[in-house]
Parts: C-alpha cells; sequence; structure tokens
C-alpha cells in the first residue's frame, strides 16, 4: 500500500494539479501540507476547468478525502469561496473536506504587513502572490500565530484576534501606514466563518494514521516547487514554506517511515513568477513564443510567467532535496513548433564549470548556462497515446532528458486534459501508482 508525494521539481506551475488529479483515481486521501491560496492548481475534466487553491486536487473525485494538513495557512474567505464554487459543481465538498485544526489562520491584516514589506522604499521586492502567506507564516514561527483550533474556539478567538491585531497597528503606526478598517467587522466575519467551518476541523494527523491502519492510500499534494522552498530554493525569492518533500511530513504528522515514493513534476521547458535569479530565462521574442504556446500566466495573479529552457543542474539539485523516483515531464506538446531546443547542461561561475547550485541569488545571477541544442520534431504531439507513438526526436529529447538528469521519466504530459498523459509500461512511477 504506497503512499507517495507529488510535488513540483522546478519553480511552481509545473502541472501538479493536473497529475494530482490524474492520480488520485489510485488513492483514497489526497493530502496539501504546505502554501496557501498562492497556489493555482489547474484540472481539465473535459471543457470544464478547475481552479483549485487551498482545497487539494484531489477533491474532484468523488469519494476520496481532502485534507488541508497542518502546514498549509488558511484564509479562511478564500476557502470558502473555493469550497462554494466546488459545491455549485456539485461536489460534496462537506463529506471529503477535513482541515487541520493546526493549521494557521491568515486574516485581513496579513497581506496589509505584506505590502508595507513588499513595497517599503529600498527594499527588493519579492514579488509574492500579495496573499499574506509570509506574514501568516511569520507569526506561526514567532509563535503568536491563531491556528484553526482557535478560530473555532469561541472563549479564545476574540481576546487572540485582538491581541495580534495591535500587534500588527503597531507596526502600521511605526511606518506611518493609514489603515481604514473597521476591525470589529472583520472579528464577527471570522466568527461566522468559524461557524461555518466547526464541523470540517479535526485533527487531521490521527485521521492520516488511522486511515493508513485502514490499509486506505495518501497522496501528498506539494503546492509551488522546489526552488520556492523556504529552506531549499533561491532564497529570499522563495515562498515561506516547505514545499520540497520533507516538508509532506512536517506539514501533515505523517512520519517519513510511511512515505514510499517521491514524484517530481516538471516541464519540458521552465517557468517562473515573480522576482528572482533564472539561468535559463528566454528573453524577448523566444521566451514570448513559449509563453504564448504554453498560456504562461499566473493561474492565481494572471501574470506572465516567465519562461525559459529546462535546466538539468537545476533538475539535480531538485532531485539531491527531494530524493525523486520517477518524473512527470509535463506540457511536452508547447515545444511542438520549436527547430531547435536548447538544454542547459552545465552552470560556470566565473569561467568555472560547476555542478553545485550556488547558495545566494548573488551567485545565481554570476552563473553562465551552458546549452546543448537538441533538433525539435516540429509536429504536433498533443495527446498522442503512447510513447512510441511520439516522433523520435520527442522521444530522444525525452530519453536525453532522462539520461542527464538520471531520474527516469515516468510519465509524458502532452496536454491539459487527462487523457493526454502517457504513463511509461514497467516504469517505476507505474508500480507506485499500483
Ligand atoms: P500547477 O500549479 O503545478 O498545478 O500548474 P498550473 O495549473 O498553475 O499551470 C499549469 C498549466 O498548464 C495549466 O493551465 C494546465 O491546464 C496546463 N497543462 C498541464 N499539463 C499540460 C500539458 O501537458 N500540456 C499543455 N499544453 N498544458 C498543460
Ligand atoms: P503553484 O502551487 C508559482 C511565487 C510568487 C513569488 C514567491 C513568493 O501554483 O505552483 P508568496 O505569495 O508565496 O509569498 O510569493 O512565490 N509563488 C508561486 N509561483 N506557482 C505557485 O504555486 C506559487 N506560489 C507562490 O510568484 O515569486
Ligand atoms: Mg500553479
Amino acid at each position: 500500500m504506497s503512499n507517495i508525494i507529488v510535488l513540483g521539481a522546478q519553480w511552481g506551475d509545473e502541472g501538479k494539479g493536473k497529475m494530482v488529479d490524474l492520480f488520485s483515481e489510485k488513492f483514497d486521501v489526497v493530502a496539501r501540507y504546505q502554501g496557501g491560496h498562492n497556489a493555482g492548481h489547474t484540472v481539465y475534466i473535459g471543457e470544464t476547468k478547475y481552479v483549485l487553491k487551498l482545497i487539494p486536487s484531489g477533491i474532484l473525485r468523488p469519494g476520496v478525502s481532502a485534507v488541508i494538513g497542518n502546514g498549509v495557512v488558511v484564509d479562511p474567505g478564500a476557502l470558502l469561496a473555493e469550497m462554494a464554487t466546488l459545491e455549485t459543481a456539485g461536489i460534496a465538498v462537506d463529506a471529503q473536506l477535513r482541515i487541520s485544526n493546526r493549521a494557521h489562520v491568515i486574516f485581513p491584516f496579513h497581506p496589509l504587513m505584506e505590502k508595507m514589506s513588499e513595497a517599503r522604499e529600498g527594499r527588493t521586492a519579492i514579488g509574492t502572490t500579495s496573499r499574506g502567506i509570509g506574514p501568516a507564516y511569520e507569526d506561526k514561527i514567532a509563535r503568536r500565530g491563531i491556528r484553526m483550533a482557535d478560530l473555532i474556539d469561541p472563549a479564545y478567538f476574540d481576546d487572540m484576534f485582538e491581541a495580534l491585531l495591535a500587534d500588527k497597528l503597531t507596526i502600521a503606526k511605526a511606518f506611518h501606514i493609514a489603515v481604514d478598517q473597521d476591525w470589529a467587522a472583520v472579528r464577527k466575519l471570522y466568527q461566522t466563518y468559524a461557524n461555518r467551518l466547526r464541523p470540517l476541523v479535526c485533527d487531521t494527523a490521527e485521521l492520516l494514521s488511522q486511515s493508513m491502519k485502514e490499509g486506505k492510500r495518501i497522496l501528498f499534494e506539494g503546492a509551488q516547487g522546489t526552488m520556492l522552498d523556504i529552506d531549499h530554493g533561491t532564497y529570499p525569492f522563495v515562498t515561506s514554506s516547505s514545499a520540497s518533500a520533507g516538508g509532506a511530513c512536517t506539514g501533515t504528522g505523517v512520519p517519513p517511515t510511511k512515505i514510499n515514493g517521491v514524484i517530481g513534476i516538471s516541464k519540458a521547458y521552465i517557468t517562473r513568477v515573480g522576482g528572482g535569479p533564472f539561468p535559463t530565462e528566454a528573453h524577448g521574442e523566444e521566451g514570448e513564443r513559449i509563453r504564448q504556446a504554453g498560456k504562461e500566466f499566473g493561474a492565481v495573479t494572471g501574470r506572465p510567467r516567465r519562461c525559459g529552457w529546462f535546466d538539468v543542474p537545476l533538475l539535480h539539485f531538485t532531485t539531491t532535496v527531494n530524493g525523486f523516483d520517477s518524473l512527470v515531464i509535463t506540457k511536452l506538446d508547447v515545444l511542438d513548433m520549436l527547430t531547435e531546443i536548447p538544454v542547459c547542461v552545465g552552470y560556470k561561475v566565473d569561467g568555472k564549470e560547476t555542478l553545485e547550485m550556488p547558495a545566494t541569488f548573488r551567485g545565481m545571477e554570476r552563473i553562465e548556462p551552458v546549452y546543448e541544442v537538441l533538433p525539435g520534431w516540429h509536429c504536433s504531439t498533443k495527446g498522442t497515446p503512447t510513447f512510441d507513438g511520439l516522433p523520435d526526436k520527442a522521444k530522444k529529447y525525452l530519453d536525453y532528458l532522462e539520461q542527464k538528469t538520471a531520474v527516469e521519466v515516468g510519465c509524458v504530459s502532452n496536454g491539459p486534459e487527462r487523457t493526454e498523459t502517457i504513463i511509461r509500461k514497467g516504469s517505476k512511477l507505474e508500480k507506485l501508482l499500483g
């Protein structure tokens, strides 16, 4: 009975939502372990498009339990809006969804704090999603945060809210920021959120433990990507949570001994949203062609994603951190129009070749990528159902990525829909899916 982690191997938006939705057919529970409504996971079921932000993508499968783990930060307003959309689509949200009593809560003063740190003079903006994610995690680590268990506790919530609010207003005053908000109304609104969410809040670590005892299988759904991880990413241009595989344990309370496999999702090229170093970024017309072909615009903010070429050293690094058993290469079809495809196979820093990922963004900005150029296949791969049915040059491209990254390519995605996927026969991934 294997439990697996599915997570982003690059800077997010690799197509995790599509793959989690597809794989969740074989699982009983899908659990999110970090992040918040900064994530945007797109799933197409036929013509219908869903964008999941906080709720695990597995909710789209009837009977699959969806768990928001303790490592997630929850904006209850955003959660209820997402729940309402899914309910309208006929999904049994109340039956399928459970939320950790230890997950931290995002309040309207969190995006306010974020605006101060992002827009303050002399500060380098991270280019965040402005959802209050970072400040909510700051409160968690500073041990003053409010958790779901506090939100639903009428005897304590009001005092905790007032104390945390007083902190924030003191900071705003110090920075001469005028705050015009009816905070009593916010507190009341959160009480109504609490009443609606109370039945769904529980000890999800215990729930997951029980599920495993009953022989149920869990899929852990990562948000963001390894290069946005607070520890291993391109700090400070990262998100504030543990997006890499280790986060699945701390973010759900499931021990490492219960995890049987880790699957990395990577595009056939690479993208990034927001600021920060990006060694293989394709500027100008080249980048624009990929952006248009791949519809590379943020699912949450609508921002154009920065686009570039597949980066082998980066994949090596994210494999080191996560121990990928298998890779899913998504959006192969987006490269269909190219006659030549550059792949970064090494880094040069100050003229010297290196395999090491620099720890600082300053170091990363000094990287000169070393490229090899592979021939494009220049025909459609969209929806091709088998690996053998792909054009020879596309197969060679995938074999090349497999050989260079030293991780099997167990699955190829060649279109946004469930059916536009090739799971390779005999792969480790096929075995892990069971
Ligand atoms: P996530 O955050 O990792 O779930 O990815 P996003 O949903 O933010 O972005 C991935 C985008 O690519 C979505 O619009 C998907 O519908 C789309 N997508 C996923 N896989 C494929 C694929 O193989 N080909 C194409 N053309 N689009 C894909
Ligand atoms: P999914 O799960 C891509 C980026 C933001 C910004 C940085 C910090 O859809 O792959 P934050 O609001 O988290 O403090 O912003 O992280 N970012 C993402 N980029 N995909 C995501 O999620 C992202 N979530 C955050 O653009 O650069
Ligand atoms: Mg996304």
